[in-house]
């Protein structure tokens, strides 16, 4: 079946979509998907499509992905921020990034980095006290910052994380605002935000150089992430640039996507009395006081369920895009060569038809007998098909990691006032209000099951109501008119 057309999302005359968009884009794309499972959509002169059920999202992931290509406005954005790099290049050239970077993200070798993981979130954890309020937020990126540096290069970060953690964020921030307006502007004029992208990627390569220039004189053991990538011999034949060109994409991939999820993943466990006592109960089980070691992770199940849940709920990369390399038909409808596509792991995850009861935190979602009833393409937040995430063994492994570490040692408490949900700034979700939390002792020790907190200052989180949005739980302000 082919000429059917897709319903278009009301938008401005002139320049469609593209405000509703940028002003909040998670309120957008709720609009769009309560619009339909294919949706026209226009930024000013590009024109797409919203496509919103896991079939069609197979078709642009996985079925026809050679079809697809990365968009070039995402390519100008980054590109000098990330250089040439796997997100945004195509065809022969990602080919080549994916096959040089798959084997040190197998699952054999991210076991490797275990040891530096627990090490980094035990440094972290070495400030915390009973009765202190920590930022959670800051708490978080430190540490993935740390891990990320630190199994690459296998040297201590040290002091740098946090300038790391801030330098990282803005420029992604300049970087969104680039696509906000197109990218239309050539990354080489002096305007102030291409300035400040230009000093603070100087100031990043200097940080990583020092890395480098340790790496090269052979201090790094084994087992850093980049001798896997490279390859010993590989990495000295590269230049300097090119080696912080592959650092500053791992980086990039794997810091700010982890931290926000396990932020989110303590937001929920906070708002869900029931799911934290198991996980407290389970990593209690497990380990007791001791440490975690590579075998405790297959009886962390309930622990890897969260961290899921967290991501189904809150996929920290809401969106992702593509451009169409030549017509294809999806759903009946021929999508124009160049049409840009836009998928989101925040509709599909929040979704009545995959997911009954959407917005209640369920783990055992993933149990087995009911895990069968979730088609495949409805649960993205790590991608899907040939580009699917390469971390995502090692963000897992990172959380469960994580996750122990502070479940034997406290309970985390939000400050009145504190986050409730999440909003989107720039390529990831965010707490949408601090994540200010109080450490609270646990009332036994780590070896004996915790008790039943008593008082909790938030449980935000509703269950699905058919008069709100059944993806965010608001008020749909618009649900988007709808044209054929
Ligand atoms: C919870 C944490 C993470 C989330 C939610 C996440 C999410 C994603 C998603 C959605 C994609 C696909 C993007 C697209 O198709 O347009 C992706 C790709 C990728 N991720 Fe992750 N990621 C996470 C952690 C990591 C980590 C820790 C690393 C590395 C250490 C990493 C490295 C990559 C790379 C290299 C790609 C590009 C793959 C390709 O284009 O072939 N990610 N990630």
């Amino acid at each position: 079946m082919t000429g059917v057309s897709a319903p278009t999302l009301k938008g401005h005359w002139l320049w469609g979509n593209l405000k509703d968009f940028n002003t909040d884009n998670l309120s957008f794309i709720e609009s769009a998907a309560n619009c339909g499972d294919l949706v026209r959509i226009r930024f000013g002169p590009m024109r797409g499509y919203f496509v919103n059920h896991p079939d069609h999202v197979c078709k642009v992931l996985a079925a026809r992905s050679k079809s697809f290509r990365k968009p070039a406005v995402v390519k100008r954005a980054l590109s000098d921020i990330l250089g040439e790099n796997i997100f945004t290049s195509n065809g022969a050239a990602w080919k080549r990034s994916r096959q040089a970077l798959q084997p040190a993200f197998h699952l054999r070798h991210v076991e490797r980095y275990t040891q530096i993981m627990q090490i980094c979130v035990e440094r972290e954890l070495q400030d915390w006290r009973a009765g202190s309020v920590i930022d959670l937020e800051a708490a978080m990126t430190r540490v993935a910052m740390h891990v990320i540096v630190e199994t690459m290069f296998d040297a201590e970060l040290g002091e740098s994380a946090d300038e790391l953690s801030a330098i990282f964020t803005r420029l992604f921030h300049l970087a969104h605002r680039r696509m906000k307006r197109y990218a239309l502007l050539p990354n080489w004029l002096p305007t102030e935000s291409n300035r400040e992208v230009k000093r603070l990627s100087a100031r990043v390569r200097d940080l990583l150089r020092g890395f480098i220039t340790d790496w090269r004189a052979g201090r790094a053991k084994e087992a850093s992430l980049l001798n896997l990538v490279l390859g010993p011999k590989d990495g000295a034949r590269m230049s300097d640039e090119q080696l912080i060109n592959e650092a500053i994409t791992i980086i990039g991939a794997g810091f700010e996507t982890t931290a926000y999820t396990l932020v989110f993943t303590w937001l929920a466990l906070m708002q869900n009395p029931a799911v934290e006592d198991k996980l407290y109960a389970e990593v209690d089980a497990a380990l007791g006081g001791r440490r975690l070691r590579l075998a405790d992770i297959h009886a962390l199940d309930y622990t890897g369920r969260v961290f899921k849940e967290a991501l189904r709920l809150y996929p920290s990369a809401w969106g992702l895009s593509r451009s169409t390399l030549e017509s294809v038909e999806i759903g009946g409808v021929v999508l124009p060569r160049n049409s840009t596509v836009l998928v989101s792991p925040w509709t599909l995850g929040r979704d009545p038809r995959w997911y009954p009861n959407p917005l209640r935190f369920d783990p055992d979602r993933y149990l087995r007998d009911n895990a069968r009833e979730i088609p495949h393409y409805a649960y993205i937040p790590l991608g899907g098909g040939a580009r699917t995430c390469l971390g995502s063994h090692f963000a897992m492994l990172e959380a469960a990691i994580i996750l122990a570490a502070i479940a034997q040692r406290f309970r985390l408490r939000p400050l009145p006032g504190s986050a409730t949900g999440a909003k989107s700034v720039a390529f990831t979700l965010r707490p949408d209000g601090p994540m200010r939390v109080e450490l609270q002792p646990l009332a036994h020790s780590a070896m004996t099951s915790p008790a039943a907190p008593t008082a909790r200052a938030h449980r935000a989180m509703r269950t699905s109501d058919s008069t709100v949005c059944p993806y965010s739980g608001r008020i749909v302000a618009n649900a988007g008119a709808i044209a054929r």
